[in-house]
């Protein structure tokens, strides 16, 4: 079931619809579906196409912009009217003052007038606050960068989708290559992006979506507890990536400032002790709101890491998190990771070239 909120904006890690789709008929529970590594929101808004109740969190706010977004939409009327007061309202911001690098870089990945159109865009809309903004503000993310020598309908010069290359890596290669940022009319490009988002009306059932730490779950959804009978979820790889850096200028659209946008540095991203101790806080986190059967998926990768690894230390921190019985599906599921623009940018070394599909019963 194919909706296009799923691809509103491209996340990187982030799994398909297909895979959740997968796990959902082939669980023989009906309670709350739960994602507490939501991402792009994959997990909640496919288990809307259900007929499921569903909720996710995550600490980026990236992720959680584009999964309210989807999960929370607002009426396609809304949107239209919104677009065009902002539009009428468009005024050029006084200009910034820009550390060089920066200045640089702006010049350089926007066209003079597209940048005052991005600008004011981000100075208007209210994301956090006001569903409608949050959907202009996730097609906004979506259409901020990529390869606009391709598409019509990206703002920036040419750029991956998925991640925003450094700021001076970029305007090197810009100009060693020539490339030029085209002049584009971002509120000509989301009028057209309502249009095709909302071909198929949205579902009528809403997700419940949360900017928090899986870490603090059971806080962000006390009334939940008890009720969570699906996990499916993908949880920070070992050693693969660096969601805020590799995110910084959609980062900056959603009011952040460059300067500050660095991942938490408690080594549990490099660290395999550390990373299994933080995975097991989450699920310390999470276990208050399973029910008494509940069924966790969990897609899961990284080079340092064995498959035999992962499913024993997946088990025993399930086990240990829960303090219940926790019964292994199958041995897991192992597929090949696709070459992608984000894996070719980092190369070869730093991402994974198997993810693996764990599934286990809590009873
Ligand atoms: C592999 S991605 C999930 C992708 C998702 N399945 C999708 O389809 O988009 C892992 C996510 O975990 C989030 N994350 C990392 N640490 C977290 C934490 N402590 N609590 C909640 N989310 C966290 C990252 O921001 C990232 O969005």
């Amino acid at each position: 079931m194919r909706h296009r909120f799923h691809s509103i904006c491209p996340y990187f890690a982030m799994f398909p619809e297909t895979f959740v789709e997968k796990h959902l008929a082939a669980s023989r529970f009906n309670g709350v579906v739960f994602d507490p590594f939501c991402g792009r929101g994959t997990t909640v808004f496919e288990a809307l196409l259900n007929g499921r109740e569903a909720a996710g969190c995550d600490l980026h706010p990236v992720a959680v912009c584009i999964t309210g977004a989807k999960c929370n939409p607002p009426t396609r009327e809304d949107v239209v009217l919104r677009l065009a007061e902002l539009e009428g309202s468009f005024s050029v911001l006084p200009p910034l003052i820009l550390a060089e690098e920066m200045a640089d870089f702006f010049a350089a990945c926007f066209h003079a007038d597209t940048y005052e159109q991005v600008r004011f865009l981000r100075a208007s809309l209210n994301w956090r606050d006001d569903s409608t903004d949050r959907f202009i503000a996730a097609l906004c993310l979506g259409a901020l960068h990529g390869e606009s020598h391709r598409s019509p309908n990206y703002f920036s010069n040419r750029m991956p989708r998925t991640i925003s290359t450094k700021p001076a890596y970029s305007v090197r290669w810009w100009r060693k290559h020539g490339y030029v940022a085209p002049c584009r009319d971002a509120f000509a490009i989301l009028r057209g992006m309502i249009d095709f988002r909302f071909h198929t009306p949205p579902p009528h059932n809403r997700g419940e979506i949360a900017e928090s730490d899986a870490r603090q779950a059971m806080t962000a959804f006390q009334h939940l507890e008890g009720k969570v009978t699906d996990i499916i979820t993908s949880p920070p790889y070992l050693d693969t990536t660096n969601y805020r850096e590799d995110q910084w200028l959609r980062l900056w659209f959603l009011g952040e400032d460059p300067k500050s946008i660095q991942a938490p540095d408690d080594g549990r991203h490099y660290n395999k002790v550390l990373y299994w101790a933080f995975l097991k806080e989450a699920w310390e986190g999470v276990a208050p709101l399973l029910a008494p059967q509940a069924r966790i998926v969990v897609r899961i990768g990284g080079r340092k890491l064995s498959k035999e690894e992962m499913f024993d230390s997946l088990l025993s921190t399930l086990k240990g998190a829960t303090g219940r019985h926790v019964q292994a599906v199958d041995d897991g599921v192992t597929t090949p990771v696709k070459r992608t623009q984000a894996n070719s940018f980092r190369g070869a070394k730093a991402s994974p070239t198997v993810e693996h599909d764990f599934c286990f019963i809590v009873g």
